[in-house]
């Protein structure tokens, strides 16, 4: 089994996985930044649309607010301190002096800002509709030019490696719970890798594709969230899963997401008979925290029984629509929308994990030498609920700070790393139609009884179908060669259960957490999904 050392193992090339490789190398540590697709592919920093937090008015204690109100109370004070106390420099010095990040500007040069909900302010900058993949394109071209960080491409992580499991030295199954590295899979060559590593930094974004409906990208199941669980890391606040309240969804179309920046810029929501319903359910209408939004649409499709409601941008110009959406404007017409000429047929899907693996501020987790930052990670930032861009900034503050703690540790901490013993690899392959067959029942059963309403009834029954799930799947995974596929699906249904758990023992509805009590339990309708290709 081929080996590598280096100082900071990475897992994910998204927005947070790269801005760490950029602030270590920066502090001299080696990185090792493994990605599981070609660089330019796979990650959900890439496909953001709305923008990122560029608050520059001075008025901390209004955006400090804003995140708490999104969080129905929820979140975690110091958290929300910290990154509003950093994200602006981050954004000031990396993405606009360094990278040079093309925002849209005003003829005259100045940043333009937009809204999204939740927010009492513009102080949102932007990329047209595709924010995200101007800064990962820019980022990616960075990162593979910096000293001290190589990037190893069509590689999976497969399991992390901790002194007490994987030490060839018996001895070391005495030492206290320390992470030394990982198991990777090279996707190409079917090749296993150790890597083994003074720190290891889960940077592996959000669990989306465990549910039918998402916005996230192929393959984003929680792998950092399984894998920290599987060696005794804490995981918290799994029950707090963000829908995104508008979503384009339309028979045999391809589902993605609409900014709501689009309703930030001035479009409606409104019913199949142009009604506003938002009006009557929030004081800040279309443009109310997502959970508030989502949970209202829902409402709406059950009492309408319809499968969608609708963005009418009526009250914008045909030429700022094309101008300012035009990815957006491109793929509804791809499917036969003129969003010129007719509102963007919407339904909510699952978007963001507010919970993920327990850190400190600077990205520590329960496991010694193990972090995690951006999405996978769990600081308490977002509670029960994410105000809206906030996710791309804490991608940048949270690796930034456990670079420079990280940096720290290495002067001073002595690291044993021995060798890790080798990987043992049956050589029977796994049939593709089971593992397709299984991913489905978790997708489906994750969005019939853990999506926007769960009741104690629903979690139960997912609880029974995905324990049976797992013992069946974790048979099949020790009796297979290690496959992408087979990674995605063992990590899914771990992370599933660990959200039907969380679920579960939280019975106090709260932002993105909805229980239906028992007796609302027989009321509650499936909201009608058209099956979507
Ligand atoms: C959006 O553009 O609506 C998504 C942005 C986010 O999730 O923060």
């Amino acid at each position: 089994m081929d080996t590598i050392r280096t100082d900071c193992l990475v897992i994910g090339a998204g927005l947070a996985g790269c801005a760490y490789a950029h602030y270590a190398s920066r502090l001299g540590l080696s990185v090792t930044l493994v990605c599981s697709d070609e660089l330019s592919k796979g990650a959900n920093s890439q496909w953001a649309q709305g923008g990122i937090i560029y608050d520059t008015s001075f008025n901390a204690d209004q955006l400090k607010n804003d995140i708490l109100e999104a969080s129905d109370g929820t979140s975690n004070p110091d958290a929300v301190d910290s990154l509003v106390k950093n994200g602006q420099e981050a954004v000031q010095s990396l993405l606009l002096d360094e990278l040079e990040v093309p925002f849209d500007r005003e003829a005259g040069g100045e940043l333009k800002y937009t809204r999204e909900g939740g927010h009492s302010d513009r102080r949102i900058i932007f990329s047209k509709d595709l924010t995200g993949m101007a800064i990962l394109s820019n980022m990616h071209d960075h990162v593979v030019g910096l000293d001290r960080v190589s990037v190893l491409t069509n590689t999976v992580a497969v399991d992390l490696l901790t002194l007490s499991h994987n030490s060839v030295d018996p001895q070391d199954k005495y030492k206290p719970l320390t992470c030394i590295g990982a198991y990777t899979l090279d996707t190409l060559t079917g090749d296993i890798r150790a890597i083994i590593a003074k720190k290891t930094i889960l940077a592996t974004g959000g669990l989306g594709q465990i549910f039918q409906n998402t916005t996230n990208q192929k393959g984003v199941v929680g792998h950092g969230i399984s894998m920290a669980h599987r060696v005794g890391a804490r995981v918290i606040d799994l029950e707090y899963i963000q829908f995104h309240p508008t979503v384009f969804l339309k028979k045999n179309c391809p589902l993605f997401l609409v900014s709501e920046a689009a309703r930030g810029e001035g479009g409606v929501l409104v019913d199949a008979k142009g009604r506003q319903f938002m009006d009557t359910v929030h004081p800040m209408k279309s443009l109310a925290p997502r959970d508030i939004v989502a949970r209202a649409i829902h409402q709406e499709l059950i009492s309408s029984g319809e499968n969608c409601v609708f963005i009418d941008l009526s009250a914008l110009s045909e030429d700022y629509i094309r101008e300012r959406f035009p990815s957006i404007y491109r793929r509804c017409l791809e499917c036969g929308v003129d969003i010129t000429e007719e509102p963007i047929p919407v339904a909510p899907a699952a978007h963001y994990s507010c919970g993920g693996v327990f850190t400190d501020l600077c990205g520590r987790s329960s496991v010694k030498n193990l972090n995690a930052i951006g999405e996978a990670a769990c600081t308490g930032l977002h509670g029960a609920n994410r105000l809206a861009s906030t996710s791309l900034l804490e991608c940048l503050v949270s690796a930034k700070l456990s670079a420079e703690s990280d940096c720290e540790d290495v002067g001073v901490d002595d690291f044993h790393l021995p060798n890790v013993r080798e990987w043992e690899s049956p050589s029977e392959s796994a049939d593709e139609v089971l593992i397709q067959q299984d991913m489905r029942l978790i997708k489906n059963t994750m969005w019939n009884y853990v999506g926007l309403i769960r009741s104690p009834r629903r979690l139960q029954r997912a609880r029974r179908i995905l324990i049976e799930l797992d013992q069946e799947i974790s048979d099949f995974y020790a009796g297979n060669r290690l496959t992408r596929s087979l990674i995605d699906l063992r990590n899914a249904v771990k992370t599933a259960l660990l959200v039907v758990h969380a679920a579960s023992l939280n019975t106090e509805s709260k932002g993105s957490h909805y229980i239906a009590t028992e007796a609302e339990d027989i009321d509650v309708p499936l909201a009608p999904v058209e099956d979507i290709k």
